[in-house]
């Protein structure tokens, strides 16, 4: 099962420096006042660390910065890590440091000498994030990752007040997972035994099938997947740590585990990336592990569409006409713009069910949202300012880029269809904004919606702040501060 690497966090001893194991880290505030284990390592490296504090660079240095001084006379450790972090970092300040340290131990041994560092629980999360990597395809034997000890004067306040940040990196851990992993491996079936196993951990978690769906009448789901040998499922997630009867708030994600773009192929370069369009999926997956992990006091329901969209005699055709589960009827110009298709069902599917307070669905819908925010911020549409702001106010908060684009009638004209109710596609001008208006369609009046355009976040090709090249697990951070902070009692 998934999980961050576990953190240990225990008594801060200044002398347990010069014997820890692996790496050694040192807390430095920019102006350089030393800590009993700087000082510590200063006097039996005969001045090192002053010189270092006194040079050019340590004068430049930026917040987060880490320096390391390798095999240093005196030490068991291999190396020292001295990390610059103001005494009054910001959080963002604190895991971007946690982070930046994580990364230059890439999954070595490390022990912290936090002494009385203030945001511990927030420069651990930057570590657990930073964490990371995909190896189970490699054939070598993966080095376990090393362990991670924090020694802080405090340790058990530091350690409750990580305890549900942990349930955050393990869902984000989970999300990332499950970009990574190929569609041979991470099929809907497969997909959904995964989400199964989260009843553990207290969530109630429903499949249903195709005969379920064909019942429930989602024909635009169904038509996506039906081109493929892996079975079409919407598997439902509930979290119920509010008060029993209270609306809960929906996430609804797309999972598409591979998009060749079915009947309107996609062209070969690049296709090897549509592993990743069940981006959506992944974080309504990563953020319910989290909410159930720190036992969230809010009832949460997650629902997925699970599909491949492959080209086959049985698929669906440009031209065809499918009624969705809300009676509309829908013109299929192009296979390629599915993601909609399997979203409008699940999303009436949850407010038909669950009349939900609010309805956050996740994809990665459309190319032109990367044209037009590249790899920096999601799109965010809504019908809603004030659950909107509270969004965007979490996702600053958690330093996940985040961006609002319109929504208006001139756009929904696009979709209007010379046979059937609307177009699945609106023209190749405003492409996320015509897909966000196909949306907008099946949310009832009086639903308060955010749809969340995560194609050019969910994986990407260079490191972030928080997490190697490929998956990064965007948006569980920003949901689970929503919930935390618009959903939950007190
Ligand atoms: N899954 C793609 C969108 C996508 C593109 C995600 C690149 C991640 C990276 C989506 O299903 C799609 O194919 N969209 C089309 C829509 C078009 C046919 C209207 C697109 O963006 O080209
Ligand atoms: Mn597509
Ligand atoms: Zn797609």
């Amino acid at each position: 099962m998934t999980q961050a690497t576990p953190i240990r966090f225990v008594p801060f001893v200044p002398s347990d420096v010069l014997t820890a194991k692996g790496r050694v880290a040192l807390i430095v505030p920019p102006e350089g006042t030393l800590d009993q284990a700087c000082r510590t390592v200063n006097r039996v490296t005969k001045g090192g660390l002053a010189r270092l504090l006194e040079s050019d660079s340590f004068a430049k240095a930026k917040s987060g910065q880490v320096f390391s001084l390798a095999w240093p006379a005196g030490l068991e450790a291999e190396a020292v890590d001295v990390v610059v972090l103001p005494r009054r970092a910001t959080e963002t300040e604190a895991r971007k440091a946690g982070s930046a340290l994580a990364k230059v131990a890439g999954g070595k041994p490390v022990t912290v000498m936090a002494a009385s560092m203030l945001k511990t629980a927030e420069f651990a999360l930057g570590m657990a994030l930073r964490d990371y990597a995909f190896e189970r395809h490699k054939s070598a034997e993966a080095e376990p990752r090393g362990e991670v000890v924090i020694a802080h004067k405090k340790p058990e306040e530091a350690e409750v007040a990580y305890a549900p940040l942990a349930a955050v990196a393990d869902g984000v851990h989970m999300t990332r997972d499950l970009v990574n992993e190929p569609a041979n491996v991470l099929t809907t079936s497969n997909f959904a035994e995964r989400l199964v196993e989260m009843t553990e951990l207290g969530l109630e978690v429903e499949v249903l099938d195709e005969a379920q769906l064909e019942e429930l009448g989602m024909r635009t789901l169904l038509s996506v997947g039906q081109g493929s040998d892996s079975p079409s499922k919407v598997v439902v997630m509930q979290w119920k740590g509010g008060t029993e009867g209270q609306a809960p708030l929906a996430l609804v994600g797309k999972g598409v585990v591979f998009d060749t773009g079915g009947i309107s192929l996609k062209p070969a370069a690049g296709m090897e990336d549509m592993t990743m369009d069940m981006g959506g999926a992944g974080v309504v997956a990563g953020t319910m592990r989290a909410l159930a992990g720190r036992k969230a006091k809010a009832n949460v329901v997650g629902l997925v569409g699970l599909v491949e969209n492959m080209p086959s005699g049985n698929a669906t055709r440009p031209g065809d006409v499918v009624t969705s589960m809300k009676g509309d009827t829908v013109e299929i110009i192009n296979t390629d713009a599915e993601g909609r298709l399997v979203l409008c069902d699940v999303m009436w599917y949850a407010q038909d069910r669950f009349n939900p307070a609010g309805m956050i669905d996740l994809a990665t819908l459309t190319g032109a949202i990367i044209i037009g925010l590249g790899h920096e911020n999601a799109g965010v549409f809504s019908n809603d300012d004030s659950l909107c702001n509270a969004f965007l106010k979490a996702a600053e908060a958690e330093d996940e880029g985040a961006w609002r684009m319109p929504l208006g009638k001139a756009y929904d004209d696009q979709l209007k269809s010379r046979i059937a109710d609307m177009k699945n596609v609106g023209g190749r001008p405003a492409g996320s904004i015509t897909a966000a208006q196909f949306l907008q369609r099946f949310v009832k009046d009086g639903t308060p919606w955010i749809h969340l355009d995560i194609a050019g976040v969910a994986s990407v090709t260079a490191d972030t702040s928080y997490a190697p090249k490929g998956a990064t697990g965007w948006g569980v951070r920003a949901l689970d501060r929503l919930v935390r902070d618009s959903f939950e009692a007190e």
